[in-house]
């Protein structure tokens, strides 16, 4: 499996533990206000971080080069930004709006970034470095 899928699943296992746990929380204190981070990190960091792991996994080739690892940058740290700005915000801390207007525009580009590696020719020749991880 390249590198890069094993980032998306590992990055997106400790999202949704993390997104377990505001579940949880929510469901043991019985005060569901941080369902929109809930949601989203669950959504946005596990199932769309396998999503895009999984591709990379089935189209190796698609994994070469250093848009897919830039990609995985890019969105991971807009899922974050967002996150930790929805969860404080919905809680009454105003001040953390700028992370919920910054962070999903970041995460949009890794998004818009994805779309550019599925629609991109693959690369011939998959790197020594993405074929030895395989
Ligand atoms: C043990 C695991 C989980 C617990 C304890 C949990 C708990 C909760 C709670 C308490 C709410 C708020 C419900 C409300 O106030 O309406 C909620 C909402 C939500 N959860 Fe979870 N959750 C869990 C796992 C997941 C997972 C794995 C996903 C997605 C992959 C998910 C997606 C959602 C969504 C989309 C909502 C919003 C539903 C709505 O607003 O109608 N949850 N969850």
């Amino acid at each position: 499996m390249p590198k890069i899928s094993h980032l998306y699943f590992q990055t997106g296992i400790i999202f949704l533990i993390i997104g377990i746990g505001m579940g949880l929380q929510m469901a043991i204190s019985g005060v569901h206000n941080v369902t929109g981070a809930h949601a989203h990190l669950n959504l946005l960091g596990w199932v769309t971080s396998a999503l895009f792991g999984t591709y990379y996994a089935l189209n190796p080739a698609k994994a070469a080069g250093r848009i897919p690892m830039i990609q995985y940058g890019v969105y991971t740290l807009g899922v974050a930004v967002m996150i930790v700005g929805l969860y404080f915000l919905l809680q009454g801390n105003l001040a953390f709006e700028p992370l919920v207007q910054i962070g999903p525009l970041v995460a949009f580009a890794g998004v818009l970034l994805f779309a550019y590696v599925v629609f991109a020719p693959a690369k011939t020749r998959v790197s020594a470095s993405t074929a030895a991880a395989e």
